[in-house]
């Protein structure tokens, strides 16, 4: 599928794999719309690649409507990229055997609604708007990406939100693949390995940290690069014959338990 001249929806592109997707969609010829909550490194995405930033938090319907009305204004909606996500580490029980000392309820929750229903919310609508357009020379009328992680098959301690909101995608991509079919619209998921982005925080400690868990990559043992990540999803959004899979972009690791 040719995306020159059609409009893209990254959300969480203002960081890491998103920014990365947001340049990568751009470069091939689509106008990308950034819907992240951070309007500065949005903003500033946005001037770069000559697109447009969209205030959103993916749990807030209106916000994400209005987004997505905010990309097909500037050229039909063809792509949509899901990478807002956020992660939380915790393990079901405490020590001490109270109640209170159990994994924090209201983070499990937000977890959920970040990850996976916002995820879902921004298909729905999304798909919706795609559904309108003709479809193009390749007779599709859009595709959908979406980040996964490999914490869906191998949870790790303390990965129990995390691991649920992750399935939650990859256990939707194939009945969302099958609904969209009749609309013309693919949707694909990838579950990234570790990639080397904002979300392990900034600075020497975290350098160290990041150092330490490329080791345990199979090969290259090193963290992936956000753009390795941004050329697999440009080639599911644009090869016409992706669809309803889940990929692993992981430099073959496995994650051990902890
Ligand atoms: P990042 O932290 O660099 O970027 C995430 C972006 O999402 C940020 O710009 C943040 O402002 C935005 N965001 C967070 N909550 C939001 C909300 N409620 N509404 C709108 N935007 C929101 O993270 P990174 O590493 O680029 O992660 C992107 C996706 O890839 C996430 O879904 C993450 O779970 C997934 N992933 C990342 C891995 C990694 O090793 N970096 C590994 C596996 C999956």
């Amino acid at each position: 599928m040719d995306i020159a001249g059609t409009s893209a929806l990254v959300t969480g592109g203002a960081s890491g794999i998103g920014a990365a997707c947001a340049r990568a969609l751009a470069s091939r010829g689509a106008t990308v719309v950034v819907a992240d909550l951070n309007p500065e490194k949005g903003e500033e995405l946005a001037a770069e690649i000559g697109g447009a930033f969209a205030r959103v938090d993916v749990t807030n319907t209106d916000e994400l409507k209005a987004a997505v009305e905010q990309a097909d204004a500037l050229a039909p909606l063809r792509v949509l990229v899901n990478s807002a996500g956020i992660g939380w580490a915790q393990r079901t029980i405490g020590r001490d055997g109270s109640f209170d000392s159990a994994h924090d309820f209201g983070a499990y929750r937000k977890v959920i609604e970040i990850n996976l229903l916002g995820t879902f919310d921004a298909i729905r609508l999304a798909a919706t708007v795609m559904s309108r357009h003709e479809p193009t020379a390749s007779g599709e009328r859009g595709s959908i990406v979406n980040m996964a992680s490999v914490a869906a098959f191998d949870g790790q301690i303390g990965q129990a939100a995390y691991s649920s909101s992750k399935g939650g995608v990859v256990g939707m991509t194939l009945p969302v693949a099958r609904d969209l079919s009749v609309a013309g619209i693919r949707v694909n998921t990838i579950a990234p390995g570790l990639i080397d982005t904002p979300i392990y925080g900034e600075g020497e400690a975290s350098e160290q940290f990041k150092a330490n868990l490329g080791q345990n990559v199979l090969f290259p043992k090193r963290l992936g690069d956000p753009a390795e990540l941004a050329s697999m999803a440009v080639e599911v959004a644009t090869n016409s014959y992706m669809n309803a899979e889940v990929i692993r972009v992981d430099g073959g690791i496995r994650m051990p338990a902890k």
